[in-house]
């Protein structure tokens, strides 16, 4: 790796606790930290390219979207790309769930309202509200992010990095959808043992909104501000958060300042979605490029200063994830300077 590629001061090396908000050292080696010349075992950083991930509800109506990662506490990871709406309705009675809308426009009917997300859309279904969804236009593609603990938005300041008022939109009631006929109803759980109960109709068809809140919305990616220290940069901010503390969302599209330091983070996985270019962030410059560094993996991260701009969002999780096998076929090893797959491991 030439000196270019490993930043203004590649011998700085940073331990820090909890992310970005805790207590950090600081020291410096002779050598380029993140190289690794092989690894072996499930802690190991990976990359996939969404469109490689062929999840099971692309060809088969009935089947749940597939699970990229699981973990212990139960933070979960997974992909659709359905082509016809559900047949069926959800409900996850364990975890609130963000569905971000890498291609396609996607309709989602919910117990509480309806909206149609289109892409860079997160769309936030709190635990225990039923839903089902499908593509507009034939395809689509979702990344879903499943958090036992519920999230909320946290920006750091209530102007600023969102603009609620015009930037939050929000399920509404869709008089369209007719009482129907029996209609199966999942109740999802974390251990993956799924509920079925027939339903005599169809449990989304809704009268009237009689309370102000309505717990489904959608944010669009492009509408959360970036957030940076300039000149030198520093870490982004989180504009969403579970109450346990254990889940954080960033906006970490291209900004000003500088490379992040190399780093070991103690105590939370990152996983990234390169969500798309023109410019590449590093090594990712397929649309839908998804990154995991595991806690306690010592990396870099690419330049986010790229004046051509991309788009990209940061998972910080407390969880230890765990790829499932189908996701590690369809993925690669990844060295931790650029996040371009792993020398060792090129397919
Ligand atoms: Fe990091």
């Amino acid at each position: 790796m030439s000196d270019e590629t490993k930043g203004a001061e590649p011998n700085v090396q940073l331990w820090t606790r909890d992310g970005f908000l805790g207590a950090l050292s600081v020291v410096t080696r002779s050598t380029y930290a993140p190289d690794y010349l092989s690894v072996e075992g499930p802690h190991a950083p990976r990359r996939a390219v969404l469109e490689h991930l062929v999840p099971g509800d692309a060809s088969d109506p009935q089947a749940l979207p597939t699970t990229v990662a699981t973990s212990r506490i139960g933070v979960k990871l997974h992909v659709s790309a359905r082509r016809a709406p559900m047949p069926f309705v959800v409900r996850n009675v364990e975890a609130d769930e963000i569905h971000f809308i890498q291609s396609g426009t996607v309709k989602f009917e919910t117990d509480v309202g309806s909206l149609i997300a289109g892409e860079g859309d997160f769309v936030c279904i709190p635990r225990a509200i039923a839903y089902r969804y499908g593509p507009t236009h034939g395809a689509m593609r979702s990344l879903i992010v499943e958090s036992p603990s519920a999230v909320k938005l946290t920006p750091p300041a209530p102007s600023g990095m969102l603009n609620i008022a015009r930037d939050l939109k929000y399920a509404e009631i869709d008089p369209e959808i007719a009482p129907g006929g029996p209609t199966r109803l999942i109740l999802k759980t974390l251990d993956g043992e799924n509920t079925v109960f027939l339903m005599p109709h169809d449990p989304l068809s809704l009268g009237v909104r009689l309370s102000d809140s309505v717990p489904v919305w959608k944010l669009n990616l492009t509408k959360i501000q970036v957030h940076a220290y300039l000149p030198e940069g520093g870490p982004p901010s989180h504009f969403l958060s579970s109450g346990a503390g254990d889940l954080l969302l960033f906006n970490l599209s291209a900004r000003l300042g500088g490379r992040p330091p190399i780093h070991i983070n103690a105590d939370f996985d990152e996983v990234i979605c390169y969500v798309q270019g023109p410019g590449a962030w590093g090594g990712c410059t397929e649309p839908g490029t998804l990154t995991w560094v595991p806690k306690g993996v010592i990396h870099h991260g690419p330049s986010e200063d790229v004046p051509e701009g991309y788009q990209a969002w940061l998972l910080e999780t407390r969880a230890t994830l765990r790829w499932t096998p189908q996701a590690i076929a369809a993925s690669q090893l990844m060295e931790t300077g650029n996040y371009a797959p792993h020398p060792s491991n090129v397919k």
